[in-house]
């Protein structure tokens, strides 16, 4: 447990040394001003962050509570190309963005022609929506207009989020959690606690999404994708019968647990910017417990962790 929470909090260390270089540089990009440069950094940013593993970071509420409005000012330089947000502002490639936080999603800004999948999305921006929307707008609405790979940094999408709702929302910020040790039930479950009750026979099912591009059995042939028999505990991106990997994936680098698998199969383009499976991923975390599930029993079978305390189901 303390290792864990060691390699844990090294890596937070780790990703934020990563953010603060990435956010130098990055000031530089947008400074150009190119239209394009938002949406092919936010890809380059995912993919470089997800090497820092999404272990278990703060939880939205607590980033909200210490989110940082100024610096997400900085972050909302990767929107601007698309969106304004003064009030009465016009609507560009994309909406209108002053007071969107906690409207109708997709139905805030007068005249703009949403995308089917996000007008007919229902619920309101809550924090915690746009916290999934800022992570991977496809994995959100699928076949939304919004070509931007999604932010991987949970402190920039709270900063950002923290940000927007400055701009004529001005909703209250939530409270930080407590920590888990006190609150316990509070937490969100963890990916292992997931994987831990996860349903190998619901991850079969769900792997019929898979099929059309992968094989799991033993001995089976590369298709669209790699066959996937023993996985879980290889190296990303290699391997596999040879088969010919994006540079994206075969340099990303690291195992295949299952934190990492579950980052990927969240958002593949958001794990590593330029991967070759289009596949938008799968939002649900059960669903993807599930699935992880299923693949650790196809010829990996890496101990599951206990699963964790009953209030976390
Ligand atoms: C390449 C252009 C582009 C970029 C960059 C972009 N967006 Fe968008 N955004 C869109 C489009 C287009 C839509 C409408 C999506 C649809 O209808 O499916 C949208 C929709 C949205 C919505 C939903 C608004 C509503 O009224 O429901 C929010 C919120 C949003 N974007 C926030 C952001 C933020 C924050 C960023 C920066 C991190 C960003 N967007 C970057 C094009 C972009
Ligand atoms: C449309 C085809 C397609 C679909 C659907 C698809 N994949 Fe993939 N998958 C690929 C391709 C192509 C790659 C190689 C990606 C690369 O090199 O960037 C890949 C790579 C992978 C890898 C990495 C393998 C390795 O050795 O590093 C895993 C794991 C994976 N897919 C799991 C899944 C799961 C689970 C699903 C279903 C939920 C799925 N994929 C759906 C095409 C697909």
């Amino acid at each position: 447990m303390d290792d864990r929470f060691n390699t844990a909090a090294g890596w937070t260390l780790f990703a934020g040394i990563v953010a603060l270089g990435l956010s130098s540089i990055s000031g530089k990009y947008f400074g150009a001003d190119k239209v394009h440069r938002p949406h092919e950094m936010g890809y380059a940013i995912a993919g470089v962050e997800a090497e820092g593993g999404k272990a278990s970071g703060p939880s939205l509420n607590t980033l909200l509570a210490g989110s940082d409005v100024a610096k997400g000012e900085k972050v909302f330089a990767k929107c601007m190309s698309c969106h304004s947000i003064n009030s009465g502002g016009a609507n560009g490639i994309g909406p209108n963005l002053f007071g969107v936080v906690g409207k109708p999603i997709g139905k805030h800004a007068a005249g703009f022609a949403y995308s089917g999948d996000l007008a007919g999305h229902g619920g309101d921006w809550t924090f915690e929506n746009l916290n999934h929307w800022l992570t991977s707008p496809r994995a959100f609405a699928a076949g939304t207009k919004m070509t931007f790979a999604g932010l991987s940094d949970a402190a920039d999408r709270a900063n950002l989020i923290a940000y927007l709702n400055s701009q004529g929302s001005n909703l209250p910020l939530p409270a930080a959690d407590a920590p888990a040790a006190e609150g316990g039930a509070a937490a969100a479950p963890t990916v292992d606690s997931l994987v831990a009750s996860a349903d190998p026979v619901k991850g079969e099912k769900s792997f019929a999404k898979c099929t059309s591009c992968h094989s799991v059995t033993q001995g089976g042939a590369n298709g669209i994708g790699p066959n996937l028999y023993g996985v879980l505990g290889e190296s990303i991106g290699a391997g596999r019968g040879g088969f010919a990997f994006s540079d994206a994936l075969a340099k990303h680098g690291g195992k295949w647990d299952f934190t990492s698998m579950d980052a990927w199969l969240t958002s593949p383009r958001a794990f590593a910017s330029g991967t070759k499976m289009t596949f938008a991923g799968l939002s649900d975390p059960v669903e993807r417990a599930n699935v992880i599930a299923y693949l650790n029993k196809q010829g990996s079978n890496l101990p599951v962790a206990a699963a964790a305390a009953p209030a976390a189901k």
